[in-house]
């Protein structure tokens, strides 16, 4: 039995990991090599947004269960398990750059080769398929002189939304476990249902290689959903009277569809679709395969901001020297980064066209700026954002931009016009003012 856990790499995944851990009867000891992030979370702050982690944080560092290191040797003296959660960037070409993997595998190995005990390595970063058994097996056993059965390896993906990572955590839909022999397996599993006790999720248990590819397919089919319905939107648009959001919500009335990741709008951004889709392409392309589903998929995705761009422009008309409001910059809902987001994308486009542009977000700005600058005004609050515009387009729909109403539009802009890029309103209401929706169809002019 396992109860005391190492989680390398504190960022999105990482830190939420380590503190549910902590918070069920689990020691754990976290490491990142960044000192200043180790420093921060010390004293109990968050270097990144995630609801109920803060609080949860603060909890599990009075209780003293959660400890925190950048060195290697204390972690290993301090635990029996290892999850593994570092970044796996992509290379310029769109494959996995496994630097990070690669060292910290090296660095958790070297460290090992100095203690006579079995130890459990859970990998979580999201790596091609075939990794795990290859090149990780070969690097823990030269780099800790260690042999099969006197350490224990696993791959075990993690599906965490960014947002809602611990509730994800807390609830998972399943637990997949892609273990190199049946001791890791049993260990992981252990752990596992300790974690959860009588709640505990289905359990699929296969190889690593399987594993890996489960990883990928679940987003890879995700993405593929969400420009499904991308493609059905832009042919609403050219239909009179036709809508997305009914038709979505026929099609997902179907368990064998579902509902949920049918909804039109900007497209998939963030850390992961964008990376994963591109790395399968590659995968595929490495095993002699040319997946065009997948290749149409990203070309939906990309055509989004160019439909986007033509909605505006039919509402305002030529662009050049219009101010333009966005709302919303953080690539989704519910989180501050703004890591491949659609909103930033688009505004990349808009200023290509000459376009003035003022933008406004919940929680996001301070990340915003470090990749926009100057070339945008940041408002801290949608009245400001809204004055003296053009155009107001909703690009990521944070639950309290559905307050605004046409009255707020026609007070603050110079001509009231919205765009919905992300489905958040009804049309109906705001009927006395210019108004247009990705996926929505030209109402039907009928003559006397
Ligand atoms: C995604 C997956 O949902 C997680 O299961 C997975 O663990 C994670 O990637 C990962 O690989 O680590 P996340 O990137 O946090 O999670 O965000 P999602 O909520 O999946 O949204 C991704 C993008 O798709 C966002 O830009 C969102 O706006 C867009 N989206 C989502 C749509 O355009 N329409 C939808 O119906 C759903």
């Amino acid at each position: 039995m396992i109860d005391r856990v190492g989680v390398v790499g504190l960022g999105y995944v990482g830190l939420p990991l380590a503190c549910a851990l902590a918070s069920k009867l689990f020691k754990v000891i976290g490491l990142d090599t960044d000192l200043e992030k180790i420093e921060l979370i010390k004293k109990g702050e968050t270097p990144v947004y995630e609801e109920g982690l803060q609080e949860l944080l603060k909890k599990v560092l009075e209780e003293g269960s959660l400890k925190l290191t950048s060195s290697y040797r204390e972690m290993i003296e301090e635990s029996d398990a290892c999850f593994v959660c570092v970044g796996t960037p992509s290379n310029p070409d769109g494959s996995v750059d496994l630097r990070y993997v690669k060292e910290t595998v090296e660095m958790i190995s070297e460290s090992l080769r100095w203690v006579d005990k079995y130890f459990l390595l859970i990998i979580r970063s999201t790596i091609p398929p075939g990794t795990t058994s290859n090149l990780i097996k070969s690097i823990l056993e030269e780099k800790s002189g260690k042999k099969p059965r006197q350490y224990g390896l696993c791959f075990n993906p993690e599906f965490l939304r960014e947002g809602r990572a611990l509730h994800d955590i807390f609830n998972p839909d399943r637990i997949i476990i892609g273990a190199i022999d049946e001791k890791s397996k049993e260990l992981l599993l252990d752990i596992y249902k300790r974690f959860h006790g009588e709640s505990m999720p289905p359990v699929l248990i296969t190889n690593p290689t399987n594993a890996e590819l489960i990883k990928y397919a679940s987003n890879v089919f995700l993405a593929t959903k969400i420009s499904f319905i991308n493609m059905i939107s832009q042919l609403c648009q050219r239909l009179p009277n036709a809508d997305v959001k009914v038709v979505a919500e026929g099609i997902g009335m179907d368990k064998r569809i579902g509902r949920e990741f049918l909804d039109a709008g900007l497209g998939w951004g963030g850390s992961c679709f964008p990376k994963d889709v591109k790395a399968f392409l590659k995968f595929g392309e490495e095993m002699g395969l040319c997946f065009k589903l997948v290749e149409s998929i990203i070309e939906i995705n990309e055509s989004q901001i160019e439909n986007a761009v033509k909605l505006a422009k039919e509402l305002v008309g030529n662009l050049n020297g219009k101010k333009i409001s966005i709302l919303g910059l953080a690539f989704k809902p519910g989180t501050d980064d703004v890591r491949e987001s659609r909103a930033i994308r688009l505004i990349e486009e808009f200023l290509k066209y000459g376009v003035e542009i003022k933008a406004h977000d919940p929680k996001a700005l301070e990340k915003a700026k470090k990749i926009l600058g100057n070339r945008v005004n940041y408002c801290k609050t949608v009245e400001e954002c809204l004055t003296g515009s053009d155009l107001c387009i909703l690009a990521t729909e944070w639950p309290e931009y559905k307050k605004l109403n046409q009255e707020t539009l026609k007070r603050h802009m110079r001509i009231p016009a919205l765009l919905d890029c992300r489905r958040l309103y009804d049309p109906e209401e705001f009927r006395e003012i210019k108004f247009a929706a990705i996926g929505l169809g030209p109402k039907e002019v009928r003559g006397p």
